[in-house]
This record gives structure tokens, sequence and C-alpha cells, in this order.
């Protein structure tokens, strides 16, 4: 392969008296090869320069911020005031950009292309909380080893994902974004994408630099509002919204996003305790920090700094690397070092973790490896991809209500309305955060439905927009489902009312679309919704009247066609909630890891914490999800009631499909601590196992629980176990009762 070593580099390399003729990839240190390459191209840069490497600009293709005033970018770049871009998308636009980089700036140093690949780049997969409701680690690598190669076939180095924010607010439309309320789960998941992301080696030209966002406790807004205040203690920043951090931290993330909200008075971007202190000293974390959009700058808003001088002081000192278009370290930084507030040695530390990553990616090698239209156009949209991406989606759906079975549908003979503002929308099955996936290549339900079973047999209505109050397609609607023998109703958000800045105070249907679907069930006839949705909605009037709901989220390129595989029982659904649904908003927060209280209460009891309109309980809870099938639990053993640090305990139980069709169930083990120097959840994840059953079949699942996983921050904020009694609990989701007790010596 042509070798583009910059002219800088060989300089650099030949002045650090190793000739790239002697640079071979050492296998036993690479790290310290590449060390040496950064030393060598620090030591040819001017102050500037350096500056420059820790700066990152937006292209004008698509921007997600309030776009800073900026200087005209590509005399930037030719001045080497740009490390990175964002936003700049495609083989051919990423190569011009790069070329004005590594031929007309003065030491040529490659930028790094950024993007939110966030659930896939050119095939678009379901969102993460819908890709989260599969429980499943090795289907979330795939799909994000697949948007990785198509990235990279485009001219992406890196995405700004995965979103491991724990969220158990609702309201907040983030929580699309991540891997919903359980640090266990969203952990497994996180570590998979990071893999799926980065590969086995970033020098494997489909491998794109993945990153933890936004680091830390974002998902925590108070009263589910984005951008807006958290307030956590301790314990719960360490054993609920660090542990997705932490877990990806230890297995190689090579970069993390500081977030946007204030954290406990101190806004994460500029909180030395969050970054210098745990990420980069108590996890030695050696990647690079990138700020969010301008959450430098928007320190001064916050109040915490008065101008951008001291916005980049605080930010610059807890650890941030580079200013995501905040324009604060490219205008600041000269004066904060004249000023003594920073040091060179600290900006050195910072170039070098921006230039690691450019020798990591093979860039100075060649700045372009990324960036071959050929590549890009036999890469996007592979078949197997697309049908990744099917499969993906049908795992993800989430079966919360079956009344007298009537689904799976069959597909023979049957008239079906269709009726609903999801029906064929193209776009809003790709939703928000969709990189470069287009609607054209959406398959839509309705588009799928006729192809399967042929337009004649189905008669379409929209009935309603997904907002406003017209009510005026409701006579067509339900006409057509009077000539039908099914009714579908494909119900929900619109795409992109969940995502970035799209909190929801009323969590509810939107629009009319509720009242329709109350009309359509006056009919009478077998009516299933398929619900799309970015976050859980308030299904609680409906649940009591419609016969069945399926959870659909926003599923992707590959809609319809995932959706009539398990309308028409080809695929048994098997997804699980990663996130609980409330009974109603007001319940938010609301979340199944909850911790007991000194009065645990119930609607009819007085004295003890209830709410005297609405039950404790939510509507639907963490973990749950039915099948066309059935699945009963017996005989849950432990194989010894006493275990000690040096062992683990042994947990079986058997799982029998009692249904007349195969089907995949997610075996889930929770524990209690009864006992805490602190107080304890009522329930923690600890473990899950996905078993597909023929009907009738039955399996022994087990489980092995180590010691360490008991062990919680105590009084002192120690981490580690404590001895006494716990509590298992194996079942289908986390309002199992089947338990069983053991004793921690
Ligand atoms: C946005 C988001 C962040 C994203 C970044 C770049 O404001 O908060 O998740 O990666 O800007 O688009």
């Amino acid at each position: 392969m042509k070798k583009y070593l910059i002219p800088a580099v060989a300089l650099a390399l030949s002045l650090a008296a190793c000739n790239p003729s002697e640079i071979k990839p050492s296998q036993d240190n690479p790290e310290g090869l590449i060390s040496k390459k950064c030393d060598s191209v620090l030591a040819l840069m001017t102050l500037e320069e350096k500056i420059g490497q820790l700066n990152q600009y937006s292209g004008d293709g698509e921007l997600t911020g309030p776009v800073a005033l900026r200087p005209d970018l590509l005399k930037s770049i030719r001045d080497g005031k740009v490390g990175s871009m964002l936003n700049i998308n495609g083989a051919g636009y990423t190569r011009k950009i790069q070329k004005i980089a590594v031929e007309e700036s003065r030491l040529k140093i490659p930028l790094i292309f950024g993007y939110d690949v966030i659930h896939g780049y050119k095939t678009i997969f379901p969102v993460p909380l819908g890709e989260s409701a599969a429980w499943d680690p090795d289907l979330a690598e795939k799909a994000a080893r697949v948007s990785a190669t198509e990235a990279a076939a485009a001219g992406q180095h890196w995405t700004f994902a995965p979103m491991v924010d724990i969220a158990r607010d609702a309201r907040w439309g983030r929580i699309m974004e991540g891997s919903g309320e359980d640090p266990y789960l969203g952990s497994l998941l996180a570590v998979a994408r990071v893999k799926g992301f980065q590969g086995e080696d970033l020098a494997d030209p489909t491998t794109i630099l993945a990153c933890a966002k936004h680091y830390a406790g974002y998902g925590a807004a108070q009263a589910g509002r984005d951008y807006y205040t958290t307030d956590i203690s301790e314990h719960s920043l360490r054993e609920v919204y660090l542990p997705p951090f932490k877990a990806i931290a230890e297995s190689g993330v090579e970069t993390f996003m500081s977030a946007f909200n204030d954290l406990n008075g101190i806004p994460a971007t500029g909180n030395r305790y969050l970054i210098h202190d745990i990420l980069k000293t108590e996890w030695a974390f050696k990647g690079m920090v990138v700020s969010d959009w301008a959450s430098i700058s928007e320190m001064i808003m916050h109040g915490i700094v008065a101008d951008k001088y001291e916005a980049g002081d605080l930010a610059f000192n807890a650890g941030v690397d580079m200013d995501m278009e905040g324009n604060v370290y490219i205008s600041e930084m000269q004066n904060l070092l004249k000023d003594r507030k920073i040091t060179e040695a600290q900006i050195n530390e910072s170039v070098r973790r921006v230039l690691r990553l450019k020798f990591k990616l093979g860039l100075f090698d060649d700045p372009y490896r990324y960036s071959d239209s050929i590549r890009e156009a036999a890469t996007l949209l592979k078949p197997e991809y697309l049908e990744l991406a099917r499969d993906a989606a049908r795992k993800s759906f989430v079966l919360l209500k079956n009344e007298k079975n009537i689904l799976p549908l069959s597909s023979s003979g049957k008239t079906i309305a269709l009726i609903g503002p999801a029906a064929d929308a193209a776009g809003d099955m790709i939703g928000n955060w969709s990189g470069r996936g287009e609607a054209k290549h959406v398959i839509t339900l309705k588009q799928e439905l006729e192809s399967r079973i042929g337009d004649g047999k189905v008669i379409y209505a929209k009935g309603a927009d997904f907002l406003g109050d017209d009510r005026s397609g409701f006579a067509a609607a339900l006409a057509a489902a009077r000539r039908a023998d099914v009714i579908i109703a494909a119900c929900g958000e619109a795409g992109m009312m969940s995502g970035e800045s799209m909190s929801r105070a009323d969590i509810s249907i939107p629009g009319v679309q509720e009242e329709l679907l109350l009309e359509l069930a006056k009919l009478g006839k077998p009516l299933v919704l398929v619900l799309f949705n970015g976050r859980p909605l308030i299904l609680t009037e409906i649940s009591k009247t419609l016969p069945a709901i399926l959870v659909a989220w926003i599923p992707g390129t590959m809609a319809g066609p995932a959706l009539c595989d398990v309308l028409f029982g080809e695929y048994n659904p098997s997804g699980k909630l990663p996130v609980t649904f409330p009974y109603a908003v007001g319940q938010c927060p609301i979340f199944y890891n909850y911790k007991n209280s000194g009065r645990p209460g119930a609607q009819d009891q007085k004295f003890t914490s209830r709410y005297l309109d609405v039950p404790n309980d939510p509507l639907y809870p963490f973990g749950f999800g039915l099948s066309y099938t059935g699945f009963a639990y017996s005989n849950l053993t432990l194989g010894k009631p006493v275990i000690t640090l040096e062992e683990p305990l042994e947990v079986s139980v058997d799982v029998r499909n009692t249904g007349n069709v195969a089907g995949t169930e997610t075996v889930q083990l929770y524990i209690r601590d009864l006992v805490g120097s602190v107080t304890r959840p009522v329930k923690e994840l600890k473990g899950f196992k996905k078993v597909f059953l023929k009907a009738g079949e039955a399996q022994t699942v087990s489980f092995t629980i180590k010691p360490d996983e008991l062990a919680f921050y105590n009084r002192e904020m120690k981490w580690g176990t404590e001895p006494g009694k716990f509590k298992v609990f194996v079942g289908t989701d986390s309002r199992s009762t089947m338990e069983a007790g053991f004793e921690l010596k």
C-alpha cells in the first residue's frame, strides 16, 4: 500500500533518530512506539499548532448545536488551527478537507473526522433503547460493527457513541439514545457497542474510535428536561450512572465526551473530580476527552465562569482535551499559559492524546485511507447489513399484550385495515440521530404488508397525524376498519419526538391518536396496536381495551419486514423492556431498582409511601415482555445456602416452554441485599440468559454469581462486600417472585 508518511513526521522521526524504515509496529509495545512518534511530532510543533490540535469545528453539513461565530474554516485548517472536524460526510468531502490539512498546512498533520453514528450510518438499526430491548450484547456488537464499517468507508474516523447515560425518566428525550435504566444491562451493551465500533485493532480501516458519552450523569436531568441540572449523591453517581462509563473505560474505549449538565453545582465539562480525578487518575484513562458541543463556553451561561478565559481555565484543568465548537481553547489558551493558569506540559499531554489516536488510526501513514469513494460505494447498504438491521429490529420488539392470541396473524385470506400515521411514514422509522440514513431506503409497514398479502387485502387509512387535533380522518379510518377482518393500528411518536432537546412533560401517545384507537376498539374486531416510540409512553387507558400491543420503538430501515416477520409469526417476539413503562407520568422518575423506604406503600395504605390517585407499580415493569408461547419456571435451586468470599453462588432454575410454538426467553436473575451499612435496592439485575426452547422443551438454566458481584459502596464510600443475608429472584421480569435465600459469611 502506498505510504503517505507525512513529511513532518518523517522529519520528526529522523530528528528523533528513528528512521521511518526502522519503524516497525513492534508487537510487544505498540503504545511505546506511538508515544515516541507523538513526542517526535510534538517537538516540531509551535504553541499555536499544539493548541490547534485541541480545537474541533463542525462542517457545514449538519449542525447539532448553536453554531458559535467561527473564523473562515478552511483558512483555520491551513493555519494548523484545527485538529478535528465533525459533520463532514462522505469519502469525497472528507478527502477534500483532509487534503487541505495534509498538503497546505505547515506540518501537514491529518484531521480526525467525527460523526454521530448512533444507530447506524447508512443502514439504520433500531434506536439504541430499542436495540437494548433485545438484551443481546452480541447483536449490539454486530450492529455497531456494521455501522463502523459503513462510517469508515465514508470517511469517518470517530463516532460519538455509544451514549451510555442511565435514564430513569421517560420525559427525557435522550432516553432513546441509551440502554435504559439498569447499570448491569447498560454496561454489557456499552462494552459490546465499543467492541463493535473499535474492533480488535484501530489499524483496521473498518474500525473507528468510539466515544463514551455524556460523561456524566446527564440522564438524571431534573424533571426530565434536557440539558438541565443534575444533583446526584456520590452513592448514586458511583452505583447507577458511572458503571457503564467505567466498564468501557476498562474495556478500551478511546474517547470520552464531557456532558452539558450541571453536576452537583459544577458542570460536568468543568468538573475536575469527574474527569481528572476519577476518569484520568482513578481509572487511568489514556484516551482523549472531547467536550460536548460548546459545553465549555456554555459554562458562562451556567454562571460558574464569567467569560471564555475562565471557561477555558476550568475545562482544561478539569481534564477536557478538545473543545468542540466552543472557540474557547483556540482563543484563550495562549493567555491562560501566559498567566500560568495552565502549563505547556498540560498542553503537550492533551496534544499527545490527540496525536496518539491519529497514529493508532494510521492517518499519518495514509490520511486518505478512510476517504475512498470506491470503497464507500461498495460498502453502504449491503444486503447482509440490511438483513442484520431486520434481525435487530424484530428482536427489539416487545409484546406487551396479546389477548386471545390475536397475534400472530394469519397471512392468508384475511383483509387487514392498516390505520395510523406511522403506517407509511418512512422518515419516522429511522428517527433522530439517523446519520446518513435516508427515508427512501426504508421499507414501511404498509409497503411490506402490501407486498406480502397483496394490496387488495390491505385497506389503508391514515386516520390521524402524529400531532394536532385534526379528527377529519377518523371517518375514513373507521370505514376501512369496518370492511376488514383485522385492524393493525400503527401509532405512537413521530421519529423526531425523542432524542436531543426532545423532552416531553406529557408522555402519552401524542395528538388525537388515542381517541382514534379507542374508536377503533369499539368496533369489537381483532385490533393490534403497533407502537412506535423513542421512550416509554403512558398506555394505561388503551391497555384496558386494546387486546394486543407490540412495542416497535423506532425500528430503522427494515421496519416493515421486521414487523411483518413478527406480526405473522415468522419470528416469535422475544424483546424485554430495558426501561419501565409508567402507569402515569407523575410517577417519573420510576425504576425497578428502587430503595424500600421505611414505609413501603400501597395505594390503600395510609401513612405509607403511596399516591392517592395511582398505584406505585408501573404499568409494565423493567424486563417485561411476552411471547407467542409461555414459559414456566420451577425448581429454583441454590448451590449452597451459605457462601464465603472465596466461593461463588451457583443458581439454577428449570424453564419450560408451555406453548405450541418455539420461542426465546430471557431468564433474569436479580438479587436483594437485605441489610447493608447503607440502604440497598429492593432488586438488582445480576445476570440474564437467553434460552431458545422448542414447544414443550424444558431446560435447566444456570448462573454463577461471584461474591464480588455483591459489592457496593458502603457507608464510608468504600467498595466491597458485607456479610449478611441475601435473596435471589429468578424469572421472566423484574417483578419475579420466585425467590430463594442465601447468606454471605
Ligand atoms: C450534540 C450532542 C452530542 C453529539 C454532539 C455532536 O449536542 O449532545 O451527543 O455527539 O453534539 O453532534
